[in-house]
C-alpha cells in the first residue's frame, strides 16, 4: 500500500490511454492473455501443456495485531487446494516496518516466518514492498539510518534473498523480481517508485540474456488503471490528473519500453493498490492482483476483499490468470 502521508507527486496524464480495465471480477479471464501470447494452433485447439501453476500473493501485511493468522491460513489452504507449485509474493509482506519501532517489526517478521513454516508446502519466491523496508522513516522508526539492518538490509536478510532484485528460471519460464521503492529526497517519510540506473541496466542485461517467456513481479504497478478507480492519491491540478510518484512507477514509459524491446515479457504482476485490474499494452499484460489482506485485515469499502491470483503458465508462452478469493472475510 502507499504511504498516505507522502506528498511527492508526478503527472502521468495520458497513461490511462495506454491501458484498458479488464475483468475486475473473480472469474477466470484468459482471453486477453491468449491474445497477448499468440498461442500456437495446438493451444488454440485447447491442447496446451501447462508448465507451471503458481499463486501471486501480494500485500499480506502480516501482523499479530489483526486477523492475519486465520486469514493467511485460509489463503494458503485455498491456493494449495488449487494445486499450485509455487508462491510468488508481491511485497508488503508484513504490516509495516517503514515507520515502525524495532520491537513491532520483530513481532511481525516472527509471525510471517511462523505462518510460512506451518502452512506453506510449496517453494516461495519473495518480492519486497515499501512496507518491508526497515526504518526509511527515521523519526517514526526511532532509527539513525546507520544500523546494519536499516533499509533493505533487514528484509533481504529475513528472507535469505540474494539481493533486492533478481531473476530465476522455473519450468521453462523466466521470472524477474524487481525492487522499485526508493527514498524520496524531499520527504523523510515518503518514497518514490522507479528503477535506479543500476537496476534498469541489470534488467536490460537480464532480459537480453534469455529467450524464455518471462513473468515480471514489481510491488508498485508499472502500468495500472487503479488510480482512476480508487482516487485518494490522485488529484486534479491545473486540469491535469496528478498521480503520486509512490503509487505508480514514475518511469513507466521507460520500463515498458525495455519490456517491448525484449519482446518476451508476457505478464507483469503487481500489488500495492489493494485493487484488481488487468491492462494489456502492446502485447504486455499488467495485472494488479488485489491483496491477500484485502483492506489491511479490516472491513473496507474502497479496497478489494482478500484475494490472490492463480496463474497457469503454458509451454507455448501463453498463460491464464484468475483472481481468487482466499476464503477469509475481514471482520
Ligand atoms: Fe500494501
Amino acid at each position: 500500500m502507499p504511504n498516505l502521508d507522502r506528498r511527492s507527486f508526478t503527472t502521468l496524464t495520458g497513461l490511462a490511454g495506454l491501458a484498458a480495465l479488464v475483468s475486475p471480477s473473480r472469474t477466470l479471464a484468459s482471453n486477453a492473455s491468449q491474445a497477448a501470447a499468440a498461442p500456437t494452433a495446438a493451444s488454440a485447439a485447447g491442447a496446451k501443456n501447462r508448465a507451471l501453476r503458481f499463486a501471486h500473493f501480494t500485500d499480506l501485511h502480516i501482523t499479530p495485531d489483526r486477523d492475519s493468522e486465520p486469514g493467511m491460513k485460509l489463503a494458503f489452504e485455498a491456493a494449495q487446494a488449487d494445486g499450485i507449485e509455487m508462491i510468488l509474493t508481491g511485497g508488503d509482506l508484513i504490516m509495516d516496518s517503514f515507520a515502525a519501532k524495532r520491537e513491532q517489526v520483530d513481532r511481525e517478521w516472527a509471525l510471517l516466518h511462523k505462518l510460512f513454516r506451518e502452512h506453506c508446502r510449496v517453494p516461495v519466491e519473495h518480492c519486497l514492498g515499501n512496507h518491508d523496508i526497515f526504518g526509511f522513516c527515521l523519526s517514526k522508526a526511532g532509527l539513525k539510518g546507520d544500523e546494519p539492518d536499516f533499509g533493505y538490509a533487514r528484509p533481504v536478510a529475513e528472507l535469505g534473498l540474494s539481493g533486492r532484485w533478481r531473476s530465476f528460471d522455473r519450468n521453462g519460464w523466466h521470472f524477474i523480481v524487481l525492487s522499485s521503492v526508493e527514498r524520496d529526497p524531499k520527504d523523510e517519510c515518503g518514497y518514490l517508485a522507479y528503477l535506479t540506473d543500476e537496476q534498469r541496466a541489470w534488467l536490460e542485461a537480464d532480459l537480453a540474456a534469455t529467450k524464455l517467456p518471462t513473468v515480471v513481479v514489481s510491488h508498485v504497478p508499472i502500468i495500472t488503471v487503479t488510480p482512476a478507480v480508487r482516487g485518494g492519491e490522485t488529484e486534479r491540478k491545473n486540469d491535469q490528473t496528478v498521480i503520486s510518484g509512490g503509487l505508480v512507477h514514475l518511469d513507466a514509459p521507460t520500463v515498458h519500453g525495455v519490456f517491448r524491446k525484449a519482446g518476451n515479457v508476457k505478464l507483469v504482476l503487481s500489488g500495492h493498490t489493494h485493487l484488481i485490474d488487468r491492462c494489456v499494452a502492446d502485447g504486455v499484460t499488467y495485472c494488479c492482483s488485489g491483496a491477500v489482506c484485502g483492506g489491511w485485515w479490516r472491513p473496507h469499502k474502497t479496497y478489494c476483499e482478500p484475494t490472490y491470483a492463480l496463474i497457469d503458465l503454458f509451454v507455448d508462452g501463453s498463460f491464464d490468470y484468475a483472481i481468487k478469493p482466499t476464503g477469509w472475510t475481514n471482520r
